[in-house]
């Protein structure tokens, strides 16, 4: 069997170390992975580091798309998307999440019958105002195989249509052949989830971040901020900075700043704040790290804060109080389960929040991502089909 794998932003870069992780120690004698960096993410911090560190396959193709327009970059990742798969003639094309190389993927795929495999199917935020809400939707819809986290992800499949086979939903939906027209649909659990259980036992050895920031055994908050919907708007950014800096009278805050975030800053947030911001010993501001040091100082915080789908699951992963900041989140069962707390760019709801969790550490985290083995059961499945 024969894969093209897309990549292209942060998250997806560390999402496909599980799968060509799996495939490289079970499958090696059965599937052959190709794999296609749209270039949508490209400093050496928000790509290069995670292929060094991951262990992942030097991509076989790059078609360097770099920053643009919704329209244009998506249109420059279909087209060389789409040469490649003539070029490359897979039996699926794997999609990750919901960027903008999600959708490229899926609609270059879907219109010369590339069947396409969705891991990350079924997350909604029912705000359609996200572009990643629209990337989604389109890519579930084109998808023949669907890999669902969590349960919340099937029940808005089955909102939408798809046929779940209610013997249970890791069995998928029917026996016949799954296509564009009659998909299938699977709960696995979080492919996230396997990387970090793989990666947290090698972490302490494998980085010292925790005392070159001079964190050992000190409380400290870790927060990312990189939505539009926070960056691109002054008032937003504005309150959630205002919250960090309340917080950093009492605390100590790390900030590994997105570029969209650096950029941004400069303009969007007013100088007295930046100033308070930049000459603070209490917030660290610091380029983006590696994975294994974003484990290691989620691993060692005392809160998450962030508007990060990714970051807010490892805060669950590793047992920590999340304060969201978003007015919604896909992620659903980590806000049900207590853990996590939607404050949106609000000020009073991110100190709230923050007292609450100070005064009430959440102690119980459910298993609801899965046993780590996601990866091994989605190619398991793409072997089926
Ligand atoms: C993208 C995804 C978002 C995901 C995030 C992960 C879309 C629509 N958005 O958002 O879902 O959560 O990646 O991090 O696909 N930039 C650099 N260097 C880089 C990459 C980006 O400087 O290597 C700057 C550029 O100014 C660029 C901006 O960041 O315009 C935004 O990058 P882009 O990839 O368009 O969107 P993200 O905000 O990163
Ligand atoms: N991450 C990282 N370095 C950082 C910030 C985040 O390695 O400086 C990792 C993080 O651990 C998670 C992923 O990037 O695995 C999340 O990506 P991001 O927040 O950019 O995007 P999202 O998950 O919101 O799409």
């Amino acid at each position: 069997m024969k894969l093209v794998t897309i990549i292209g932003a942060r998250p997806q870069i560390i999402k496909a170390a599980a799968l060509s992780r799996a495939i490289r120690n079970h499958y090696s004698d059965q599937i052959q992975e190709v794999i296609v960096h749209t270039g949508q993410h490209y400093d050496d911090n928000m790509s290069q580091v995670f292929f060094d560190e991951l262990q992942i396959p030097r991509p076989d193709y790059n078609l360097h798309v770099g920053s643009a327009s919704h329209g244009v970059q998506t249109a420059r990742m279909t087209e060389g998307i789409e040469a490649l798969l003539i070029k490359e003639q897979p039996d699926f094309i794997v999609l990750y999440g919901d960027t903008n190389s999600t959708l490229a993927g899926a609609v270059a795929a879907a219109k010369i019958h590339v069947p396409i495999v969705h891991i990350e199917a079924g997350l909604r935020s029912f705000n359609k105002s996200m572009p990643e809400e629209i990337n989604r939707i389109v890519c579930d819809h084109c998808s023949t195989l669907l890999f669902t986290p969590t349960k919340a992800g099937l029940e808005n499949l089955k909102r939408e249509g798809f046929s779940i086979d209610e013997g249970g939903p890791s069995t998928g939906s029917g026996t016949s052949k799954p296509t564009i027209d009659n998909p299938k649909v699977y709960h696995c659990g979080d492919i996230m989830y396997d990387n970090s259980l793989h990666f947290a036992d090698i972490v302490e050895e494998k980085t010292d971040i925790i005392q070159r920031l001079e964190l050992k055994n000190k409380p400290f908050i870790l927060a990312t901020i990189h939505r539009d919907s926070n960056t691109d708007h002054p008032e937003r950014l504005g309150a959630i900075f205002d919250a960090l800096i309340e917080l950093s009278k009492e605390n100590q805050i790390v900030l590994p700043l997105h570029p969209r975030t650096a950029k941004l800053l400069k303009t969007n947030l007013c100088n007295e704040k930046q100033t308070l911001v930049f000459s603070s010993a209490n917030i660290k501001l610091i380029p983006p790290v590696s994975f294994l040091e974003m484990i290691a100082l989620e691993r060692h915080a005392q809160l998450v804060m962030t508007d990060s789908g990714g970051v807010q699951k490892e805060a669950y992963f590793f047992k920590k109080p999340c304060i969201i900041l978003r007015p919604e989140t896909e992620w659903v069962e980590i806000v049900q389960t207590g853990n996590a707390i939607l404050a949106d760019a609000d000020g009073s709801r991110i100190m709230k929040a923050w007292q609450h969790f100070k005064n009430n550490p959440p102690t119980t985290f459910p298993e609801i991502f899965g046993d780590g083995h996601a990866a091994e059961f989605m190619l398991e499945q793409m072997l089926k089909a």
